[in-house]
């Protein structure tokens, strides 16, 4: 599809985007790995199925694809006992046409949770672990032949005192169904299963807010790694941390607290990789596009840098364009203003931003 689409669909490309198509320019699935890294992004079927434009880009520009919903409880097991795989089939589908990795996202997440589930899971520990069993090794047997890399746990990591939504009192971990039911060890239950469903299946951790210069998240990522340490000491097994990389412009970065703590983990012999970059830009903005994207794009180049520094080959965004973002559509996160934040590499219109020309140049570099 690469290539040939684009160039096909030059004639009605919006015009940056025909800049892109036409261009010789390798895409960044290229640059990355001549380089020994791999780029990719998450990806949302009815877009791909309903946007030709978008998905020849994203089969230029992506190694790898994570669906952004595909994957997780509400969708896959939407009553208990009947699981529904067609769209995360289809995301499965568009990576084998187009020579992508698919890694697998969220096996056991307190968001995106059927609303029969927590009630269940609360009538009792034995009843929870069977529940927690039957869907992780059902999902793996389905996806087994497709994805080789599973978020097995997202976001179980206590937000500290003192941020937005402090979640204190629970230890290390965040206060969540998933603790209530099963006690401090659910952790450790749901890679123990996944491992045992499908032996050379890579077993992820996924984690947000552990990359900024503030005590707020150094208090994180100290947390993240006494659960980590706690995890292997009990010979658990685990691959990988993914650092999701929702970058916040009004948080102050510093390369060398956050590199310290990745070739912590690298030290343990974990891999580490970049699982959601995406860019909020900061309270005040820029006054001109130009400067905006440029602010946006250098914030985003520190954060890659200290990244590769730091023992990370694999980068992903979460989308590859500012259109449909849940940084624009989720009223939690999108601007009070109601400005469109311009946080990834492609606008709405899918034109390329500078932070996509910052991303060819890391991946060249
Ligand atoms: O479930 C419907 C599906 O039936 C329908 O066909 C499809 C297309 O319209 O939409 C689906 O609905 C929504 C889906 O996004 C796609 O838009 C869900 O209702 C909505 O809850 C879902 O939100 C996603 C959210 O996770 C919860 O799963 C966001 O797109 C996604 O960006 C967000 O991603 C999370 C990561 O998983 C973890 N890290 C934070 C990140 C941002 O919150």
């Amino acid at each position: 599809m690469q290539r040939r689409v684009l160039l096909g669909l030059a004639g009605t490309l919006p015009l940056g985007c025909t800049a892109v198509a036409q261009s010789s320019a390798p895409g960044l699935r290229e640059l990355a790995r001549a380089r020994g890294m791999s780029f990719g992004t998450a990806v949302r079927s009815e877009k791909l199925e309903a946007d030709p434009i978008l998905s020849a880009l994203v089969a230029r520009e992506a190694d790898l694809i994570v669906p952004e919903w595909e994957g997780k409880w509400d969708v896959i097991q939407p009553e208990r006992g009947r699981f529904e795989f067609e769209p995360l089939r289809a995301v499965m589908r568009f990576a084998q046409a187009q020579n992508q990795r698919v890694r697998g996202h969220a096996l056991l997440w307190h968001e995106a949770m059927p609303r029969w589930l927590a009630p269940a899971l609360a009538e009792g520990q034995s009843q929870a672990q069977q529940i927690l069993e039957t869907h992780i090794t059902t999902v793996l047997a389905e996806t087994r032949a497709g994805i080789r890399d599973w978020d097995v746990v997202n976001e179980v990591i206590a937000a500290p005192p003192g941020g937005d939504n402090p979640t204190p009192g629970s230890g290390d971990l965040r206060p969540t169904p998933w603790l209530a039911a099963l006690g401090p060890g659910y952790v450790e239950r749901a890679l123990r299963i996944a491992r045992q469903a499908d032996p050379t299946l890579r077993l992820t951790i996924n984690e947000f807010a552990v990359y900024s210069d503030t005590p707020w998240a150094q208090a994180k990522r100290d947390s993240l790694l006494r659960v980590v340490r706690g995890l292997l000491e009990r010979n658990c097994p685990l691959d990988a941390i993914g650092i999701q990389g929702h970058l916040q412009m009004r948080e102050p970065f510093r390369p060398e607290p956050y590199v310290a703590f990745l070739r912590a983990l690298r030290a343990l012999g974990l891999a580490v990789l970049i699982t959601e970059l995406d860019v909020r830009e900061p309270d005040v903005l820029a006054p001109t596009i130009e400067g905006r994207d440029a602010a946006v794009a250098e914030y985003a180049g520190a954060f890659l840098q200290a990244s590769r520094d730091g023992g990370v080959r694999s980068f992903l965004t979460w989308g590859l364009t500012d259109r449909d973002s849940w940084l624009v559509l989720e009223p939690g996160v999108a601007r009070r203003d109601g400005v469109v934040t311009r946080g990834h590499p492609y606008d709405a219109e899918l034109r390329p931003k500078p932070l996509r020309a910052r991303l060819a140049q890391f991946f060249s570099a």
